[in-house]
């Protein structure tokens, strides 16, 4: 990664960091064990890809940073909210998540269950009523619609539910695609998304390609996820590595073989790019972003 890609990840992370801290609720408040289980969850770890899209579209359409701190929480919630119930017994069962115990290991079952459900009630109640984001009524239910596709049965969920189901079973590779572009690549999209929509006079040409890069790049994130599961290590990850080949996950490795998944993630990134062409220098960070999607080591 260039240093400069570095800085700007780092100064996002930052800003969502603070963002996030900001509206969580307070830990002395009641229900203290529940806020405080909220923030566990959601603060300081995390690559904050959701965020970061959020922040990066709205560069390259001219929408500050301070208007889309509400949205960039808002997606970062849902994605927090996912991964605590995914990790649950029920789901993939996992220990470790961002380099520390899961939170129903850290606090019990029914604390993360709520925990989750909480913290996709904050996602929604920041796009509606968070004072720092300064679009129209329209504007702001339009970011509620796709939020709340990208969450629900046709979107994250109902990806979540296609993978829990097909533990064990041989997917084709049409399905294993709808699968992560369901369960992952939806929350990614709408990042992109919602962030345009904050530009009230959006060229309808415009949406288009942002939206079509974002489809590349949310499903090139879990392809390099499944690879990542594969080859590298519990330290780097800050999850436990090597959970999808013990659990009979279907994958990308394991449906096309290594290289076969790396050609693919590597096609999806240059279809990203190519999405972007109409694009001059004001995009290069999209482009760096998707690049950094299959490069990066966690
Ligand atoms: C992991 O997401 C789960 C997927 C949706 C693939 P991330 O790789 O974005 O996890 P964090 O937010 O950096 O912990
Ligand atoms: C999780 O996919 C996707 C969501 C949480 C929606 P994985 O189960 O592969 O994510 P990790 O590998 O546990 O982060
Ligand atoms: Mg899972
Ligand atoms: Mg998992
Ligand atoms: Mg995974």
């Amino acid at each position: 990664m260039n240093s400069a890609l570095k800085e700007y990840l780092t100064v996002c992370q930052t800003r969502v960091e603070q963002a996030l801290n900001a509206r969580l609720p307070s830990p002395a408040i009641l229900p203290q064990r529940l806020h405080q289980a909220m923030r566990y969850s959601a603060l300081d770890g995390g690559k904050r890809m959701r965020p970061l899209l959020v922040y990066t579209t709205g560069q390259v359409l001219g929408i500050s940073a301070e208007n889309l701190d509400a949205a960039a929480c808002a997606v970062e919630l849902i994605h927090v909210y996912s991964l605590i119930h995914d990790d649950l017994p029920a789901m993939d069962d996992d220990a470790l998540r961002r380099g520390k115990a899961t939170l129903h290991i850290a606090f019990d079952e029914a604390t993360a269950i709520l925990a989750g459900d909480a913290l996709q009630a904050l996602a929604f109640e920041l796009l509606a009523h968070d004072a720092s984001l300064q679009v129209s009524p329209q504007q702001r239910l339009q970011m509620l619609t796709i939020l709340t596709k990208a969450s629900g049965s046709q979107g994250m969920v109902g990806g979540q539910a296609i993978d829990l189901q097909s533990v064990g079973t041989e997917l084709t590779l049409p399905e294993l695609e709808n699968m992560h572009i369901h369960k992952t690549g939806a929350l990614i999209r709408a990042s992109v998304n919602i962030a345009a929509t904050a530009k009230a006079d959006i060229d309808s040409v415009v949406a288009k390609k942002l939206d079509h890069y974002a489809k590349c790049i949310g499903l090139s994130f879990q392809v390099k996820d499944d690879i990542l599961d594969e080859e590298s290590d519990t330290a780097t990850l800050g999850k436990t590595q090597g959970k999808d080949l013990l659990q009979n996950k279907p994958t990308y490795p394991a449906l096309l073989g290594m290289a076969g998944a790396k050609q693919k993630a590597q096609e999806l990134h240059e279809q990203a790019l190519l999405s972007l062409s109409g694009f001059g220098d004001e995009a290069q960070l999209l482009r760096d972003l998707s690049l950094y999607i299959i490069q990066r080591d966690h």
